[in-house]
């Protein structure tokens, strides 16, 4: 028979709680199909402590018992798992390599599919049309926009962001290299900012998991960032395998600053167009 750990010694006690998140993880996968069994240790374990103790709840096992039988106790650990931190024109700098290298690229073709993944509550995405939309790219431009969770893409297909930003995002905007007045794409309701539903008539926003779902189709444009860092090396494979097969030939994947195509089994299959925002184009 196996010994019980000894609580207080502190090996015993994190092996313990390991076993207690794969279970965990296991579980929630078998039950609601969410796979965060390769998410990168370290966070996931903070977000899981955080969950625990909002929930009052003392152990991994106390959560699992919650999560399996109350589905609303879900919805708030896939809020706080999924890290929706976004903001428009974020890391301005992207939005000019975008403007200057990826931009002209779109336009030798008659009609573009770009998908945004993890694109969260859609900040990024109105970006990216108002820059297609600055560049005259946006009529021949379908946004295929996705996340794994269902609240934050309702907030996204909605359009209404917080007014108190709207200083920040125009100082974004700018130095982004937009080319009009950023107060032209949205009007102040009472309710926050309420953008142009013009942004979204080429944007089709859809649930889909990164860790588990297939492609969907074939793009000439991927642009995911800010997500990848929340997997760990298996599932970032896995996601540079389903983006690899998701771009056309000489399709450009836009990953950020923050990621890379680098240290994976792709990184053959791409050339650099732009160093410091990590942006590529798909060559085999
Ligand atoms: C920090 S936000 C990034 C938003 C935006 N791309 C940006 O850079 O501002 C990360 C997003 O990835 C989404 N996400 C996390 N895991 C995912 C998965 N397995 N499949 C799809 N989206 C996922 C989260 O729900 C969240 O909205």
């Amino acid at each position: 028979m196996v010994p019980p750990p000894v609580v207080g010694e502190n090996g015993a006690r994190d092996e313990l709680e390991l076993l207690e998140i794969e279970l965990l993880l296991e579980a929630i996968f078998r039950r609601y199909g969410f796979d965060f069994r390769e998410y990168a240790p370290a966070s996931l374990k903070r977000r899981l402590w955080r969950r625990m103790s909002a929930e009052g709840l003392r152990t991994v096992t106390q959560l699992q018992d919650r999560l399996l039988h109350d589905s609303a106790a879900m919805e708030r650990l896939l809020l706080d798992l999924s890290i929706n931190v976004t903001s428009m024109f974020r890391d301005p700098s992207f939005y000019v390599a975008f403007r200057q290298n990826v931009a002209p690229m779109l336009r030798t073709y008659p009609f573009t599919r770009i998908w945004c993944a993890g694109c969260s509550t859609g900040e990024e995405v109105y970006s990216l049309a108002i820059l297609l939309q600055e560049e005259g790219l946006y009529e021949r431009t379908r946004i295929y926009a996705t996340d794994i969770n269902a609240q934050v893409l309702d907030t996204a297909l909605a359009g209404v962001f917080p007014l108190d930003k709207m200083k920040q995002y125009t100082q974004n905007y700018i130095a982004g290299g937009g080319k009009r007045e950023f107060s032209e794409y949205y009007v102040a309701a009472y309710d926050g900012a309420r953008f142009s539903r013009s942004l979204t008539e080429n944007v089709v926003f859809a649930q889909h998991n990164l860790a588990s779902d297939r492609t969907f189709n074939q793009f000439n444009a991927i642009v995911c960032r800010n997500v990848l860092i929340y997997f760990d090396k298996t599932l970032q494979d896995r996601v540079h395998g389903l983006f690899h097969e998701s771009l056309e030939m000489f399709g450009v994947l836009a990953l950020g600053h923050k990621e890379s195509v680098a240290f994976s089994q792709y990184a053959d299959s791409y050339e650099t167009i732009n160093a410091a925002e990590r942006i590529y184009r798909r060559v085999k």
